[in-house]
């Protein structure tokens, strides 16, 4: 059986490679261990770029051992500064940008992704996207500014207008101990 909600990351896979394809551009903005940039570097081919985002030394390592372990490094750009700042290295359209907020997995529990450069980051990844394009946001509420993360980004996707944006969130609501939920955002 495929389970098609079994958790927010991996439906938000599921929402990217209905679109994301050989040739696409498209971004990273938390890296984190890898485990996007890697999905995102293997949709994309040869043909196509990815650009990774974190602000942590440790998530690019992670990333970088992942990729070379794939033989996908070529196909991503490794960026060591915030996604708020990801206009200063994309200049192209893009098809799709996913979020993994929160922490590092594994590490400190105290560098979170924070409202104000998340929502700079949302900002800029709209701006940037090409029609029919994806973002897509797995938002967690469980660790210290978690919840008023989550309120920032409800309040910035709920008043995009629908003439130009399609908006869906995807909650788990009989999941136990704060299971993340996945916001995703696609340009019409
Ligand atoms: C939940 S993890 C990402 C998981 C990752 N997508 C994966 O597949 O393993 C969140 C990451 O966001 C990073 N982060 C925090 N603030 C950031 C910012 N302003 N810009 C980019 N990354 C940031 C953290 O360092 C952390 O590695």
């Amino acid at each position: 059986m495929d389970r098609l909600f079994k958790n927010a990351v991996e439906l938000s896979h599921k929402i990217i490679a209905s679109t994301v394809g050989e040739g696409d551009i498209a971004v990273d903005a938390t890296a984190g261990n890898g485990w996007d940039t890697v999905f995102l570097a293997e949709l994309v081919s040869d043909r196509g770029k990815v650009y990774a985002f974190d602000i942590q030394e440790q998530a690019l390592k992670n990333t970088e051992q992942k990729l070379k372990e794939r033989n996908l490094s070529h196909r991503v750009r490794l960026i060591k500064d915030g996604h708020e700042n990801m206009k200063n290295y994309i200049s192209e359209e893009v098809k799709a940008v996913m979020f993994n907020l929160g922490y590092l997995p594994g590490y400190d529990r105290t560098c979170i992704t924070r409202p104000s450069t998340t929502i700079k980051a949302l900002g800029s990844a709209l701006s940037l996207l090409k029609k029919g394009g994806l973002i897509t946001i797995v938002v967690y509420t469980g660790h210290e500014g978690g919840m008023e993360e989550s309120d920032s980004v409800m309040k910035f996707i709920s008043q995009l207008h629908q003439s130009e944006w399609d908006v869906a969130v995807i909650d788990f609501p009989n999941r136990k101990n704060f299971s993340p939920y996945l916001a995703a955002i696609q340009k019409r």
